[in-house]
């Protein structure tokens, strides 16, 4: 990626500002028709309704990887996208299935507000099958989290040095386990940075992240997921081809190499984490810990607090084997999996992330 500077010396030169032709340009690239999701139509049928909240979920590059199907006139069934894969960076799909159970709880979470008891049925067994089925059943009760559901965005900006007050840890310690001491967050810092630094220089691995940026508002509109970049510095740079994905996958281009340093001072301005672990590793475990992330999300939302996973060094793939057993020998207590590792405390206000409208993400119509 090409720096700031390289690119405001470019568009001195004006051969950018007379492609870009308006001045305007810069002030319009918000990607308004991706970003829609976020202000959820009134559905009639209650289904519909909730899991308009449901795709708001967190999920692993924002690939998306739900299908629903509506069954009847009050079941769903979820199944998993599996043409939708990471399989240079989740070759088992473990953070594909945390995505899916946080999508099942922010669905639970919107049935419960919108008066409807969604029961939960879990099916984990196997990769092909669907992964849950749910009957709304009316007379649900609603969770003050589920009023942080539109609220809830992942925050990837530097954190300031303010560190949570004993109260808030714990509060929180209820959702999740959290780290303080200051030598174990010095060790996971340089333990996220190192596994940073693999991902960056593993090429397959770089490649699917790639192959998966959206830069500016046309790429954004069209495929809303993926790894989203707005800035409208980035964007003038792809229009014009200086910014292909081979320049991309240049590790050592100087804008790579700002892009690195810029992610590691994010990195470097964690002060806290918390840490989500399973004692076994099977699909209701992952799809367990993924509920468990979205209420922990929403709680640090109702909070004011920034969440941001941070996923390299639990990567399954032999370059990252040697930070993947020091992220469980420092993290998890022995045998069990840790399934999220997040960076947690104080930062900017975050933005919403685009998702595809849900007609695209329902199978059927009942
Ligand atoms: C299992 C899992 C792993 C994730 N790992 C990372 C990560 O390593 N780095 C990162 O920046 N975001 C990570 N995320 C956050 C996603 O990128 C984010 O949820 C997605 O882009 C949607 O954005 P939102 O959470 O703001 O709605 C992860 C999310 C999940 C559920």
């Amino acid at each position: 990626m090409l720096n700031r500077r390289r690119f405001l010396k470019i568009l001195s030169g004006g051969t950018i500002v007379a492609i870009a032709g308006a001045a305007g340009f810069l002030t319009t690239r918000t990607p308004h028709s991706a970003l829609a999701p976020w202000m959820p139509k009134p559905y009639h049928d209650p289904r519909k309704a909730a899991l308009s909240y449901a795709i708001l979920a967190p999920n692993p590059h924002n690939l998306q990887p739900w299908l629903v199907e509506l069954v009847g006139q009050d079941k769903v069934r979820i199944h998993r996208d599996t043409d939708r894969e990471l399989p240079e960076t989740d070759p088992y799909h473990r953070q594909l299935y945390i995505g899916l159970g946080a999508f099942v709880e922010t669905m639970v979470l919107a049935a419960g507000a919108l008066g409807f008891d969604a029961q939960v049925k879990l099916l984990p067994d196997g990769d092909d099958g669907p992964i849950a089925e749910a009957v709304f059943v009316p007379g649900g009760a609603s969770d003050p989290l589920s009023a942080q559901i539109l609220n809830r965005h992942s925050n990837k900006e530097p954190y300031t040095e303010q560190r949570l007050s004993e109260e808030e840890v714990s509060v929180l310690e209820n959702y999740a386990t959290l780290i303080s001491d200051e030598d174990l967050v010095a060790r996971i810092r340089g333990l996220t940075k190192r596994a940073f630094e693999i991902e960056m220089r593993t090429p397959p691995a770089l490649k699917e992240s790639v192959d998966l940026m959206r830069i500016g508002k046309a790429e954004i509109n069209a495929n809303p997921d993926g790894i989203e970049l707005r800035d409208p510095m980035l964007e003038m740079l792809r229009l014009t081809g200086l910014l292909d994905n081979e320049t991309l996958m240049n590790v050592d281009h100087p804008g790579t190499q700002s892009h690195m340093r810029g992610y590691f001072a994010m990195l470097d301005s964690t002060q806290q984490y918390a840490v989500i672990t399973t004692a076994t590793n099977t699909r209701s475990d992952q799809l367990d810990a993924g509920r468990r992330l979205m209420r922990f999300y929403l709680k640090t939302t109702e909070m004011g607090l920034g969440v941001h996973p941070v996923s390299q060094a639990l990567q399954e793939y032999p370059e990252m084997a040697d930070e993947y057993a020091l992220a469980h020998e420092l993290l998890a207590p022995s045998g069990y999996t840790v399934q999220m590792l997040l960076r947690l405390g104080h930062g900017p206000e975050p933005i919403a992330t685009p998702r595809w409208p849900l007609e695209t993400r329902i199978l059927n119509e009942a």
